[in-house]
């Protein structure tokens, strides 16, 4: 039997808040659009496949079919209306004369399978009509003229998706039907139990799955609809060991017997991890923020300023997702300091996801030769 498909895609996806028609849409390297083209393809199914685009999104398709290939499938391009169903109407006169059945689907519901587009096709062939569709699972409210609300029985009601079959000529000639009579409608269903009143409905597994992508709140859902905003951004610091100053690293008080030499505490692990996270802001650097000629900052905690750092930060929207310090020194061991650091930086950095690290260098270059520390910081951050 002859099986044709139109695809309408001629809508705007206004209530999507995109910026472009919602069926140019990708997410994991796909477009809305073409998850259904293969859909159908991969059927095989139907003999051929009628789309129906704007004039405006002709480049838009062009441009997509360079980029994930061009489906076989698609005979013929026709202009959409401006109503669904004028666009449907355009598609089905494309539709060859000799087509027995025709499966009518939304371009906006990419999770159609196979199963589906058989099941109602099958139905087309048998009974002349066969749409798809799923029980309803919440409880519907009806609100009666007088305002009074009244429940109406579930299991009777059954929610209608597309793809929508049909017998080619009958859908075609309700089609006809309608544009004369000015009939309004949202489905092509509705078109066919108007004028034959044997509508059939089918089901198939994953018909719950085969939801049309309608608002943003649809697409954000997606995943891929808006990336996340993420920013790396890496740090390093040195300073030089000197006799009668403490050795202060991530806010942790090391004994040594010499301590790290500096206008502020000179933490240098975090004067690495506040180069990193101003890095990742393009925000500068820590000696742009805390000028070591300015007196406010001499022998200041460098917990301190990193609490300035976050503020920063947190105003601009943005969160830690997670940072990883390493500490270059011969000595002393600070094993034992490492959990406390961790737990001084998480705290400051309201995330658990903190690794604080030390290394020596084999007595090699001025970390190993003790003449100074020095620490290097990566972090990402998410908005
Ligand atoms: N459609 C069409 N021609 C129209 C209107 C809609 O081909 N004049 C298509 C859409 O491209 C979509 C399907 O019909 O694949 C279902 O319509 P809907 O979800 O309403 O999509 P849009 O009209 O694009 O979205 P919105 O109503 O939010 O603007
Ligand atoms: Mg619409």
């Amino acid at each position: 039997m002859n099986a044709w498909a139109v695809i309408v895609a001629a809508g705007r996806g206004e209530r999507s808040g995109l910026s472009q028609n919602k069926v140019f849409f990708e997410y994991d390297g796909r477009s809305v659009l073409s998850r259904c083209l293969d859909a159908f393809a991969a059927s095989a199914q139907v003999g051929g496949a009628v789309l129906v685009l704007s004039e405006n999104d002709r480049p838009a398709y062009e441009e997509l079919c360079r980029r994930e290939g061009a489906c076989p499938l698609v005979r013929t391009i026709v202009s959409g209306g401006a109503t669904r169903r004028d666009s449907v109407y355009n598609g089905l006169c494309a539709v060859p004369a000799d087509a027995e059945v025709v499966a009518i689907h939304d371009a906006a519901r990419p999770f159609v399978t196979g199963a589906i587009i058989k099941v109602t096709l099958d139905a087309a062939r048998q009974y002349g009509s066969g749409v798809i569709s799923t029980p309803v699972i919440d409880t519907i409210k009806q609100i009666q003229p007088d305002g009074k609300v009244t429940t109406v029985d579930r299991e009777t009601l059954r929610a209608v998706q597309t793809p929508q079959s049909f017998d080619y000529h009958k859908i075609m000639n309700a089609h006809r039907m309608a544009q004369a009579d000015g009939l309004a409608v949202t489905d092509d269903a509705m078109l066919y139990e108007y004028y034959y009143g044997n509508l059939r409905l089918v089901t198939a597994e994953g018909a719950e799955r085969n939801r049309k992508l309608t608002t943003k709140a649809d697409f954000e859902a997606l995943g891929g609809a808006k990336f996340p905003e993420l920013r790396v951004g890496q740090g390093y610091d040195a300073h030089r060991l000197k006799e009668g100053r403490k050795l202060i690293l991530c806010g942790v008080e090391v004994p040594h017997d010499r301590g790290l030499d500096g206008h502020s505490d000179a933490d240098v692990a975090v004067h690495a991890l506040m180069d990193a996270l101003l890095g990742a802001v393009g925000g500068g650097d820590i000696g742009k923020h805390f000028p070591d000629s300015d007196p406010a900052y001499k022998g200041i905690s460098s917990m301190k300023l990193l609490d300035h750092v976050m503020a920063l930060l947190c105003k601009q929207g943005w969160r830690v997702v997670n940072v990883d310090v390493t500490i270059v020194a011969q000595k002393p061991k600070l094993a034992q300091y490492i959990p406390q650091m961790r737990k001084n930086i998480a705290d400051a950095l309201q995330t658990e996801a903190v690794n604080v690290k030390a290394t020596t260098t084999e007595h090699m270059g001025f970390e190993g030769e003790e003449i100074g520390i020095s620490a290097q910081a990566v972090c990402l951050l998410g908005k």
